[in-house]
């Protein structure tokens, strides 16, 4: 449809101009979510692919992804098709009684563990990555009979009050008043700017070695050394970090982490509610760090956005019905038939894909490309990441000192929608994370060409140059 169609049809719809919609935004909708962070807002109107468009049809590419929960592809044709199957069958049902896609799911994800891991579970199913992360807790607590956790610096676990405790952010707790089970949280591995001051590769894992030292005397807190009881019941962990800047840790990291856990019975907490689903290249990230985790949280990509089903999957001794019998935790929504319907063709889908070589193949294709714009712009600091999580920290000049002027500014002018040569104007979908705010996290579809990288290389590249040239 042309532009003047789409004006004409407007008109003739009675379809509001963007100016009244977002006075009405500003004046009816809260400001409490992430909306208002930007400069500018946009009012997006389809999809397809890679690409959203917005009321004008300019076509932006995206290269978030909807923070990572639509790897297949905006309206990924398979997928749509079974929530529309669904929708024609068994769109609602009370999650006391049973429906077939339920007990598919959870099947397919437990059996995939078990070939994975060696490792016996069942999966409980909630809504939003969040609830799941409550889930795991209530899960972790029954086991352990303990409240404390310990979580990573720079870790994101939801917005909830339980997932908000182990988040590592004070912005999000400060309004809220007290969380006496706030976790005790730990720097992560984020060698580029190693919490230490240590150079990567000649630090043998220091950082590691600080967290083994808490357990040396009880006087450090966490310990009884008379029993080698520990106060902390597990460790939650995002195998990479997502919101905290797609921060890949050293390849060792994990399995030395896991020892010392195992030594005080401290239980591991995988949280993929960002990176599972092949975001790194395996189904989940944990999958390159040679641990096994005793709880897996996931949400986001199971549906590819359709649904907002999310779970977790937990060792058999922690969620059997006799430790975890019927009712220990629930919601209306929790195992929707339109959740598990997709989420059960999300799983056949993956089957019949090979994501585990185009995820790295593509990967390794993009941030080539990066790493030859990086040699030009100092500005980007690190450019690196696992799979299809990639990262570029923007700097000063110096290629260190964080930069969310230009962070900000890039973003801005991806979202004006506004780049391009010749005849067509685009726009670019950027998500920022990183401890300050100054990371580009980039989570493009799965499906994504390498044409399509070319494309964002080029326009990355552009709305760099003129950020460069606003914040000079
Ligand atoms: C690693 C991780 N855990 C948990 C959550 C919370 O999920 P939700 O926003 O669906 O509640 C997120 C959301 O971004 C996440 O990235």
């Amino acid at each position: 449809m042309s532009q003047k169609e789409r004006t004409e049809k407007e008109k003739k719809n009675g379809r509001m101009k963007e100016d009244p919609l977002l006075k009405l935004e500003a004046r009816y909708c809260s400001w409490g979510d992430t909306v208002h962070y930007a400069e500018k807002l946009n009012i997006f109107n389809r999809s397809e692919g890679i690409y959203l468009y917005d009321r004008e049809d300019t076509q932006f590419l995206d290269l978030q992804m909807w923070y990572s929960a639509a790897n297949f592809g905006y309206r990924n044709s398979r997928l749509n098709e079974a929530l529309k199957k669904q929708i024609d069958t068994l769109p609602q049902l009370a999650c006391q009684y049973l429906h077939e896609e339920k007990i598919h799911l959870a099947t397919k994800l437990a059996q995939r563990m078990d070939l994975t891991f060696e490792a016996e579970g069942r999966v409980h199913f909630n809504v939003g990555g969040s609830a799941a992360i409550e889930d795991s807790l209530k899960v972790v607590r029954n086991h352990t009979k303990k409240n404390l956790v310990f979580a990573f610096m720079g870790g994101y676990h939801g917005r909830t009050l339980g997932a908000s405790a182990i988040t590592s952010s004070y912005r999000y707790r400060e309004k809220f008043g007290h969380f006496s089970d706030r976790a005790m949280f730990i720097p992560y591995p984020y060698c580029f700017r190693c919490p230490y001051d240590k150079k990567k590769g000649f630090c043998d894992l220091y950082c590691l070695q600080q967290f083994e030292r808490l357990f040396e005397t009880e006087y450090y807190s966490v310990v009884n050394k008379k029993n080698n009881n520990c106060e902390f019941a597990a460790f939650y962990v995002e195998a990479v970090q997502g919101t905290g800047g797609y921060i890949v840790p050293p390849a060792e990291y994990f399995s030395g982490l896991k020892e010392i856990l195992d030594r005080y019975n401290i239980l591991l907490v995988d949280d993929e509610v960002q990176m599972g689903f092949f975001r790194t290249g395996k189904f989940w990230a944990i999958e390159h760090f040679n641990v096994v985790p005793d709880v897996v949280v996931f949400g986001k990509a199971l549906t590819n956005g359709l649904n907002p089903l999310s779970g977790i999957w937990a060792k058999e001794k922690l969620i059997s019905p006799n430790v975890f019998p019927p009712g220990s935790t629930h919601s209306t929504f929790s195992s929707n038939p339109l959740g598990t319907a997709i989420g059960l063709e999300t799983m056949r889908l993956i089957e019949e894909s090979d994501f585990a070589v185009q995820a790295p193949k593509k990967g390794e294709y993009f941030l080539s490309a990066l790493r030859q714009l990086a040699k030009k712009y100092p500005q980007m600091g690190d450019v690196s990441g696992l799979g299809l999580a990639l990262r570029i920290e923007i700097c000063q000049k110096d290629g260190f000192t964080p930069n969310k002027e230009l962070t900000d500014a890039i973003t801005n002018i991806g979202l004006s929608g506004k780049l391009g040569t010749g005849g067509k104007k685009r726009g670019l979908v950027l998500d920022v994370g990183g401890y300050y705010k100054n990371v580009f996290t980039l989570a493009p579809s799965l499906y994504i060409k390498e044409e399509e990288i070319d494309l964002a290389v080029d326009l990355f590249e552009e709305a760099l140059k003129k950020g460069i040239a606003l914040t000079a």
